[in-house]
């Protein structure tokens, strides 16, 4: 990690996008699945699976638990259970990533015993793990907290009605939790209130593959029949909608002209329809995406929702956007109301935007200044690369470990459609910090 956290992204704006680009698998569909491969008796071969910090952390966490796993030549990932007795996630491991939390379900419901960290992943404000415990207490776990890790253990779990609102709405890994521990309970589960995004409709995917009776995927009230045993498949991961519409944000703002490839637009139509309001023009089939950008957008207010609301995960790119629009944006999260990191680093680039509790006033600005940001998270990290596409100047973002855990080679990506942006090593570039100071502040201190 320490020479990770020493790279910095620089950015030079002012280049529109143009050309293809294809979207990948679903950082947040893949994590699960690959979870679910606990359950499975055989080899699993799981396509589509993007290369990702993430997804190397979930393989090691895995590798532990005694899945070994290996990505073959046509770059699809195999897992097969070897040693069924480990229970027991590591603290690093778990620290790194959010969805370590989902190894809880299929170790208690196949190995009848699970020991997890409270998981690390992106920190904007209090992420509690309480609707999955609640969820495994119905269905017959118990659960005790020590030392900072979640133990749970159950010899068989069994079907029940799981109510899995909270006060925030859903919850996505919650819901993939109870839906693995339920697919091998005895009796029948009916979870209400479930997470309707794609991701878990995915996850049910996975599961029926696998020989397991989900239905209602998609839906606030799913049902799920306990078989005994799972079978490993072949699976297919859907493509990523959040990296798709990061990379349709980007194409807008820079008033670009860019084909996104292998996206799924059923999965986007909140991020279409904002768009759309905001002055784009963009054409659409079932994969394919083509967006025509327009630098001047007009204003909108987003509120951030569960699906199919628009989405969490998109929330700070769009906002960059919005940040030179015209007029005034409202956007209103009600997912995580402290995710705005992202907001103090868009100050510094010349923003006028203002935080009141879950909601930021935007007052678009007619430019963005290049400035030396830091990345507070993942999507931060994207948002801080968009708005560095269109500020004049160069823009140094630092702490962009996080960008690696969700987007794969993004700034190689970005200048193949004509984006100047550079990862460079971080002492390398200190002295250059100079050349954003005013001319007239290094003249005072002469
Ligand atoms: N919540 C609770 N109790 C719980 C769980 C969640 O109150 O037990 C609250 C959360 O604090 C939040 C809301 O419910 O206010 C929704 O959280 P959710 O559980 O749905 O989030 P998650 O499952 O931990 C996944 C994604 C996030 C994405 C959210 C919302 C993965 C690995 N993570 O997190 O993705 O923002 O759903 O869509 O799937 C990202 O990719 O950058 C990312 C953060």
């Amino acid at each position: 990690m320490n020479g990770e956290s020493t790279k910095i992204l620089t950015v030079e704006g002012g280049v529109p996008l143009e050309g293809h680009v294809r979207v990948n698998g679903s950082k947040n569909a893949a994590l699960p699945i690959l979870c679910a491969t606990l359950l499975a008796e055989g080899t699993s071969t799981i396509r589509n699976v993007p290369e990702l910090r993430d997804v190397v952390y979930m393989r090691q966490i895995l590798a532990d638990l005694g899945v070994e796993n290996h990505r073959t030549s046509d770059g699809s990932l195999t897992f097969e259970t070897r040693d069924p007795e480990p229970f027991s996630v590591s603290h690093e491991l778990a620290w790194k990533m959010r969805a370590s939390v989902c190894a809880l379900g299929p170790l208690v419901a196949k190995r009848k015993r699970a020991c997890v960290p409270y998981p690390g992943g992106c920190y904007f404000g209090v992420r509690p793990i309480n609707l999955h415990l609640k969820g495994l207490q119905a269905l017959g776990a118990d659960i005790r907290i020590r030392d900072g890790h979640v133990e749970v253990t159950a010899d068989r779990l069994k079907g029940a009605r799981v109510y899995l609102g909270g006060p925030y709405g859903s919850t996505v890994l919650g819901t993939a939790n109870v839906l693995m521990a339920a697919s091998v309970a005895s009796g029948t589960t009916v979870i209400e209130h479930a997470a309707c995004e794609p991701e878990i409709i995915d996850l049910a995917g996975f599961l029926n593959a696998m020989g397991a009776r989900v239905s209602g995927a998609g839906s606030p009230r799913m049902i799920i029949e306990g078989v005994s045993e799972l079978q490993a498949t072949n699976y297919t991961v859907i493509p990523d909608r959040i990296e798709a519409g990061t990379l349709m944000i980007a194409a807008a703002m820079t008033n670009g002209n860019v084909v996104v490839e292998d996206a799924c637009v059923d999965h986007l139509f909140a991020v279409i329809d904002t768009l759309q309001d905001m002055g784009v023009d963009i054409t659409a089939n079932e994969s394919t995406i083509r967006v025509k950008g327009n630098s001047s957008p007009k204003s909108v207010d987003i509120t951030t929702l569960a699906y199919p609301g628009f989405p969490t995960d998109l929330q700070a790119q769009m906002m960059a956007y919005l940040a030179f629009g015209n007029g005034f944006s409202v956007v209103t999260e009600r997912v995580y109301p402290d995710r705005f990191g992202h907001i103090a680093e868009f100050d510094r680039m010349g923003a006028n935007i203002r935080r009141e509790g879950p909601t930021a006033i935007i007052t678009g600005v007619p430019r963005l200044s290049g400035a030396p940001v830091k990345a507070s998270d993942l999507r931060a990290s994207a948002s801080l690369i968009l708005a560095g596409l269109v500020a004049e100047g160069k823009t140094e973002i630092r702490d962009i470990e996080h960008l690696d855990r969700g987007y794969e080679r993004i700034e190689e990506r970005l200048c193949r459609l004509g984006a100047r942006i550079c990862r460079v090593d971080a002492g390398k570039r200190e002295s250059r910090y100079e050349d954003y100071r005013p001319s007239s502040r290094i003249v005072a201190y002469t």
